[in-house]
């Protein structure tokens, strides 16, 4: 364990970038929203001054609307190192965009960052710790603001308009609401993927799902980024995912509004609601597990996806059915090792594609954390040990063959190292 640790820290001292870190260099080449929050999570048991330095940079690229973007672009690197790069993602709106100067995209992640900065903030105590927390917790607010005044779709619930804001890009749960998108003239697009350059294709999106991205992508910046009416974007829809680690982390924005005596009664309110809302409005008793919405059509999104699971982070719910779920042969059997992103006995399950199926260490974090906040010590014993034996086996790679422990995606990835570090802290 010493050594996985001595190269845990090795990964992300080699992934530092002065200001902050970049998921992996060559795929990867900027700053990763929902990826720093990881990072910070893990850099705290190293280094605290960098793990807060890692979400000051992300926040100092805060939108004047609040939005914190999912991409924060290094000026240093090359313009074609990524695709899109940020020349695509301009015009970005002047009034409530970004600060001047300042590159972006003009999506979202999963807010993950405020349970983030309280994760470290109760492991870590002291004078620097109160004073990052200070600095942070009103970008933080602000950011929560932006999700819950601009992106509120289907009463009361929060949406998104990409599924790069999902953080599971390629999940099969985005399937049928990308149907109905009309990709354009997709030819061309192979030779301005530079992912591919960088990673296997077989455990890549399709083609066809970038054009789709492409092209959702793009309605939306030719509004100027704007949210008013959403359902009018080419994709909108409601994550269990989005909106559990939402609230999860509006109850964090309550513990850390008391921290700097700030009234913490909006974020109780705002928690209390999503919540309710998710497990009344987001639960499949069917499948066991929390659906996604397509907003556009209306209609509930029928597949069982790790994201489908992450309610668990919430107080009350359909707590016993998920544990069910989630110990049933969907997402365990012997062998199985983390939490597999997608069903493992569906028929559209692609156990080396993204988030078609491979087992990422975030999303079994998330799991595993929740799983402690109810006392379920056992079950969350196991995955920390099964996410040790993965990068045991196979190195810090960015996700896993569920059944072989094959290491997929790209090498020296700095969330699996940040949080395997924090599984064995
Ligand atoms: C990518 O480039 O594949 C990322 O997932 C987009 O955020």
């Amino acid at each position: 364990l010493a050594d996985l640790r001595r190269r845990a820290a090795a990964t992300l001292r080699r992934n530092w970038r002065g200001k902050a870190t970049v998921p992996t260099a060559a795929l990867y080449p900027h700053q990763w929203s929902w990826d720093s929050a990881f990072i910070a999570i893990g850099q705290a048991h190293l280094h605290p001054r960098r793990a807060f330095a890692e979400l000051t940079a992300l926040l100092d690229a805060q939108w004047g609307d609040g939005r914190v973007p999912q991409i924060v672009f290094n000026p240093a690197v090359p313009e074609d190192a990524y695709f899109p790069g940020p020349a695509f993602w301009r015009p970005l709106p002047r009034r409530g965009g970004p600060p001047p100067g300042v590159s972006t995209t003009g999506l979202v992640q999963p807010p993950v960052h405020a349970a983030a900065v309280l994760t470290i903030a109760e492991r870590h105590p002291g004078e620097a710790t109160d004073a990052a927390v200070r600095r942070l917790y009103p970008e933080l607010a602000r950011f929560h603001d932006y999700l819950f005044d601009r992106r509120r779709v289907a009463s009361g619930l929060v949406g998104i308009v990409h599924p790069w804001e999902s953080g599971l890009d390629n999940s099969p749960a985005w399937d049928g609401p990308l149907d109905a998108v009309d990709p354009g003239p997709a030819h061309g697009i192979t030779g301005l993927r530079r992912d591919l350059r960088h990673a296997d294709a077989g455990h890549r999106p399709t083609d066809a799902d970038y054009a789709r991205y492409m092209a959702v992508v793009a309605a939306y910046r030719d509004r100027g980024y704007a949210d008013d009416d959403l359902p009018s974007l080419p994709f909108c829809v409601v994550d269990p995912l989005f909106c559990a680690v939402l609230a999860w982390s509006e109850q964090a924005l309550a513990a850390l509004a008391r921290r700097v005596g700030a009234d913490p009664g909006r974020h109780v309110e705002r928690a209390r609601e999503l919540t309710h809302q998710v497990h009344t409005r987001l639960f499949d008793p069917a499948l066991g597990c929390y659906v996604a919405l397509d907003v556009r059509t209306g209609r509930a999104v029928a597949k069982r996806t790790v994201a489908g699971l992450a309610p668990l982070l919430l107080p009350g719910g359909h707590r016993p059915v998920l544990l069910d779920t989630l110990a049933g042969p969907s997402f365990a059997a012997p062998g199985v090792r983390g939490v597999p992103s997608y069903d493992l006995t569906a028929a559209d399950a692609d156990l080396r594609r993204y988030w078609r199926g491979p087992t990422w260490v975030n999303t079994t974090w998330l799991l595993w954390r929740a799983l402690l906040a109810h006392g379920e010590t056992e079950h969350a014993e196991r995955l920390a040990a099964d996410v040790v034996c993965l990068v045991a086996d196979a190195g810090f790679r960015e996700y896993f063959h569920p059944v072989t422990g094959e290491g997929l995606g790209s090498d020296h990835f700095s969330w699996t190292a940040a949080l395997l570090l924090d599984v064995l802290a």
